[in-house]
């Protein structure tokens, strides 16, 4: 198995557990983390407008947090489940302004200099060293 197939195992199980992924170990909070919002709150210090991205978006708590914060929001992750389920929820909370694809961060596709806020809530910790000159 390559180290990407690896990770994308990990997260794919982590998704299966659904709400109970934080309790197994295998999982992250389902709420907004404090230090993304102090994040943003320093960040509307000097814009709050334009494309923000969100690496590895899971389910988009924090894609959501961006959109509902007026930037254009893009959430991308290289799970398509968690994707479609960001999408559903976008979808119903009618938001034009939230946008979700399914992307590998080592593979982007957006036009150079899309982006004036990028956030990653604990993706970097799962890319192998020999792809952080490329993240
Ligand atoms: C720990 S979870 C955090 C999810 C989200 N950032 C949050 O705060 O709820 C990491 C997420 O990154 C995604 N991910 C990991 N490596 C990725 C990569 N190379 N490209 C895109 N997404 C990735 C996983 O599928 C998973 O949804």
């Amino acid at each position: 198995m390559n180290d990407n197939r690896k990770q994308q195992e990990f997260f794919k199980k982590a998704y299966d557990l659904g709400s109970q992924r934080v309790p197994s170990g295998y999982g992250w909070p389902m709420e907004i983390d404090p230090q993304q919002l102090k994040f943003l709150n320093i960040v509307k210090q000097s814009t709050s407008s334009g494309n923000a991205l969100d690496i590895g978006c899971g389910q988009g708590r924090h894609t959501f947090m961006l959109a509902e914060n007026g930037f254009d929001a893009y959430g991308i992750d290289f799970l398509e489940r968690p994707v479609v389920e960001a999408q559903d929820k976008a979808k119903n909370e009618k938001l034009q302004n939230i946008h979700f694809k399914v992307m590998d961060v080592l593979d982007l596709d957006f036009p150079d200099n899309f982006f004036e806020v990028i956030l990653d809530w604990s993706v970097v910790d799962h890319i192998y060293p020999k792809d952080w000159a490329k993240y």
